[in-house]
């Protein structure tokens, strides 16, 4: 998969460019919109919480390439890829995205930067020690999601930020855990989250 990946998509330096092509000639379009809003919405945070934004926006740029992978095949994937599947993950393989993602960073796009690599691993569930960058690059995934639209949370969300970075994880770590956010399930990531921050959790 990854030699033929780098041989159809040989990195070019222009990685808002190449990720782009990635994602369309995958006919990824509704991640291929998305993905330049997360990153310009990585940028501003991280700017405002005094993170690097450069560091930020290359985890955002590539924090869903792992999507260009059909969800049927993301299991086998990463069983091929050596990486550890858990039981939570073969109920719901579109978790397994983000470390697609990690591994496309790091393999297809050269990014040896560890605290990036994480942050891209874990933009959808955060986990029990998450950075300044982890929580940038995941609330800027919330901000401006996939979803179509302005997500039900984002005023709230806004509102909860100006009271710092950490606030607005704690505040949507709590929304996760509520009915609304309709999860299929808790990924153990987001369950140590919900932990870490002292959350109630179903
Ligand atoms: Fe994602
Ligand atoms: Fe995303």
């Amino acid at each position: 998969m990854l030699p033929d990946l780098l041989s159809r998509f040989p990195p070019t330096g222009h990685l808002a460019r190449d990720v782009d092509t990635l994602l369309a000639a995958h006919g990824r379009e509704r991640i291929r919109e998305h993905v330049p809003r997360v990153a310009g919405e990585a940028r501003r945070l991280a700017t405002r919480f005094g993170v690097d934004p450069n560091r930020a926006e290359v985890a955002a740029l590539l924090h869903d390439v792992g999507g260009i992978f059909e969800r049927g095949e993301m299991v086998d994937l990463c069983l091929g890829l050596g990486l550890g599947v858990l039981p939570e993950e073969r109920q719901v393989p579109l978790l397994l995205h983000a470390r697609l993602s990690e591994v496309l960073a790091r393999e297809l796009y050269g990014v040896t930067d560890a605290g990036v690599l994480q942050a891209i691993r874990f933009h959808t569930t955060l986990h029990g020690a998450p950075t300044p960058l982890d929580e940038v690059v995941f609330l800027a995934d919330k901000l401006e999601w996939d979803g179509g639209g302005t997500p039900p949370y984002h005023a709230a969300l806004s509102r909860a930020l100006e009271g710092g970075l950490e606030a607005g994880t704690r505040w949507m770590l709590g929304w996760m855990a509520t009915p609304e956010a309709r999860l299929l399930l808790p990924h153990p990531d987001l369950k140590a989250a919900w932990a870490q921050y002292g959350i109630a959790h179903p």
